[in-house]
């Protein structure tokens, strides 16, 4: 595995509505035409080594959609992962579904319980898909559980620190992600990791997400290999650290 690899990709992927309307069709094609796109990244993981990757299908601000966007993407969701959770256990994927899946349909909560029991022995990719998610919702709901912690006298507030914070987010003990992709012309975060990307590297492109292909990815590979990460120290520190 290459020292420049990514250990942690995270992809907003975003552009469909925009992909549909530039040909004069239904948004919920451009969601539709965007499913290639996903497999193909996931695809490229798992050749490539990288460990983890994390998809933002959708936010918790995307409930506010008009009500057909909204169900004819939760419909998409239970046929995608029906279809696709075959090739992902062929292909060592483990799967999780982070956010307040709670929101979601019982049908719909019901297939990713049974796409993440089925897959939960595997090892070559960890691929997250966040649905229902927010990167405010995260962190409250990590807050939560150890304030609960706190109240129940089974951890002091000392104790607190940003590890064991870290360990309560939807991330768990994966590790931060190292290179973050967004699609779809915009740059902004939207309410996504927002704890969790507070060192990767940034990568944008106008490209819409159904039109995002190997080439697309292999330039945000080969543009994270060229970044120098310095974590807030010099650039000698820096080197001296890697160099350790
Ligand atoms: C991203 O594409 C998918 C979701 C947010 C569910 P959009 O639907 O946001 O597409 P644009 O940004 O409107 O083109
Ligand atoms: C971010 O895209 C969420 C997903 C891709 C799931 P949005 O289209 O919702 O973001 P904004 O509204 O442009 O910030
Ligand atoms: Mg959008």
């Amino acid at each position: 595995m290459s020292a420049t690899l990514p250990r942690h990709v995270a992809i907003i992927m975003d552009g469909n509505g925009r992909w549909a309307q530039q040909r004069g069709l239904a948004r919920h094609a451009g969601h539709k035409a965007g499913i290639p796109a996903v497999r193909m990244c996931v695809e490229e993981c798992v050749r490539r080594g990288i460990g983890a990757l994390t998809l933002f299908a959708f936010s918790s601000e995307n409930w506010r959609r008009p009500e057909t966007e909204v169900s004819n993407l939760m419909t998409l969701f239970v046929d995608a992962l029906e279809r696709e959770v075959t090739d992902l256990h062929a292909n060592g994927v483990r799967l999780a579904v982070i956010g307040d899946r709670h929101a979601l349909s019982v049908r719909l909560q019901a297939r990713v319980a049974e796409a993440e029991h089925h897959t939960a022995g595997n090892t070559r990719l960890r691929l997250q898909i966040a649905m229902s998610y927010g990167g405010r919702w995260d962190i409250v709901q990590a807050a939560r559980k150890l304030a609960a912690a706190v109240a129940s006298g089974a951890l002091r507030t000392s104790d607190i620190d940003e590890a064991r914070f870290a360990a309560g987010l939807a991330l768990g003990e994966l590790p931060d992600p190292d290179l973050f992709i967004r699609t779809g012309g915009e740059h902004r975060i939207s309410n996504f990791l927002l704890w969790n990307l507070a060192y990767t590297e940034l990568w944008f492109t106008d490209l819409l997400w159904p039109d995002f292909g190997v080439a697309a990815f292999e330039s945000a590979l080969a543009c994270f290999a060229g970044r120098e990460r310095r974590y807030g120290l010099t650039a000698a520190q820096q080197r001296e650290a890697d160099s350790a």
